[in-house]
């Protein structure tokens, strides 16, 4: 961290996508209430989520982050929240299971309502109007009221937040998380599906061992570990100055800490290293991500390492790759390769979704479950050649039976995309395609750690 850094020294440095409110005294009120809020997380969590990232760095562990492209708050319900955690925690076991490695469960989750947009106005009939950039900024419906950026919505998302968070904890360590209901995480409607059948397969087999194991004296009485699961919040860091309010000084190290999240990311938007952004989390103690694109040169993404995690902490740093299957194949090898020969320590994400986007004939955003599955499996086999780990991935999803991206086992067709298109912003895979991408993630850790075993042996013979 320079010297200079404060929870305000962004405000120096050049920024892009953040929204320009008319009413600077109401924004100044906002952000003095939110300042004298409590904190949604602590930096003790912060550190936890950090030293399990570095176990992900270290080739033993694997992260799943998911969740909304961006929540909203005309869809905050319980069940919604309820839904993709429950979600989250079936991928986390079929993973866990089918890979013998534990899982980083990360929700994009409790916080993720700010949008960074290609455009910053929007004209229809020769009105010209503000883009919409997410709840916490302006309104979707396209009149001067409604997308006139409002301070107010940084309150109400600070709220939604919090709600949120409470609800996610309650089901992590309030029982609904413990291992012996992995039978009842099935979803109704995921129930019918050839993945229900997989999953209701697996957890019956998950549930013979933990039978042989409780005979053993191992039950969820006395073993946390099989009662509750750690859950972690993340978001894009995308409007500074909420992001500088919830900075507060952890009193156990006198380090800054973004309360915000558990990990806060960096779109590929936004990542410019003499920018507002990379500035601002430079200076805070949470893991944090970067997303980055193709056009990323090797040398660039070592300076921005430096930038981002300049004592090479483990669990510091998680690059989140989003570039399209053969973009992958073609301008990851580079990256993984400078990384290596600079002995940098970080976690190699996967976000399959974002560089996937196309507009269907009918006119919806969607996206092509065969186009994600194929950047996985480029990510994959890249890093199977390089020797390093595919640390993990990031997705768009939800627990709801949406029809927002094309194909899976259900085969969603361009014509089915109006029945359920529910999302505010980008297409999400629904529960039964993120279950099912799941199942083929874990066919893939499994032949990665054959690899490195057949490695390790041959190494020691
Ligand atoms: C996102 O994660 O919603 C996003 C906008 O991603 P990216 O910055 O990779 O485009
Ligand atoms: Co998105």
């Amino acid at each position: 961290m320079s010297a200079e850094w404060t929870p305000k020294s962004w405000r120096t440095k050049p920024v892009v996508q953040m929204p320009v409110y008319p009413d600077a005294a109401k924004l100044e009120a906002a952000e003095n209430r939110l300042r004298n809020y409590p904190p949604l997380v602590f930096a003790g969590e912060a550190r936890k989520l950090k030293t399990k990232l570095a176990r992900v760095s270290q080739g033993e562990a694997f992260l799943l982050q998911g969740g909304d492209c961006a929540e909203s708050f005309a869809e905050f319900h319980p069940n919604n929240i309820r839904d993709t955690f429950r979600v989250l925690l079936q991928m986390a076991v079929v993973l866990t299971f089918g890979a013998a490695m534990p899982v980083v469960k990360v929700g994009r989750m409790a916080g993720q309502f700010a949008k960074p947009r290609s455009e910053d106005t929007e004209t229809i009939n020769g009105v010209t109007l503000p883009s919409y950039r997410g709840d916490m900024v302006n309104g979707q419906d396209f009149t001067a009221e409604q997308r006139t950026p409002d301070p107010e919505r940084l309150v109400q998302a600070y709220n939604q937040s919090a709600a949120t968070l409470n609800l996610l904890r309650a089901f992590a360590q309030g029982g609904f998380a413990d291992l012996h209901k992995v039978q009842r995480w099935n979803l109704g409607f995921v129930e019918d599906s050839a993945q229900g059948e997989r999953y209701r397969d697996m957890s019956s087999r998950i549930q013979e061992a933990l039978d042989f194991m409780g005979a053993c004296g191992m039950t969820s009485e006395n073993t946390q570990a099989m009662r509750e699961t750690s859950f972690f919040t993340s978001h894009e860091a995308l409007l500074l100055n909420y992001e500088e309010v919830m900075t507060r000084v952890d009193s156990l190290t006198g380090l800054w800490y973004d309360t915000s999240a558990h990990l806060l990311w960096i779109g590929e938007r936004t990542r410019q290293l003499d920018g507002a952004h990379i500035e601002f989390l430079k200076g805070v103690g949470n893991p944090v991500g970067c997303k980055i694109g193709p056009s990323i040169e090797p040398d660039e993404l070592i300076r921005l390492i430096d930038a981002l995690s300049p004592e090479n902490e483990a669990g510091r740093l998680t690059l989140i790759t989003r570039m399209g299957p053969d973009n992958v194949k073609r301008v990851l090898p580079g990256l993984i390769r400078a990384v290596k020969r600079e002995g940098r320590n970080v976690v190699w994400s996967c976000d399959p979704m974002h560089a996937n986007t196309v507009k269907s004939s009918t006119g919806y955003k969607t996206r092509h479950f065969d186009q994600i599955l194929a950047e996985v499996l480029a990510f994959f086999d890249v890093h199977k050649a390089e020797g390093t780990h595919a640390g993990g991935v990031h997705f768009e999803m939800t627990g709801k039976d949406v029809t927002e991206c094309v194909g899976g086992g259900q085969a969603i067709r361009e014509a089915d995309l109006s029945a359920r298109y529910d999302t505010f912003c980008d297409p999400r895979l629904n529960a039964t395609q993120a279950l099912e991408l799941a199942f083929l993630l874990a066919e893939q850790l499994k032949q990665e750690r054959q690899l490195v075993r057949a490695r390790e042996l041959a190494a020691g013979a």
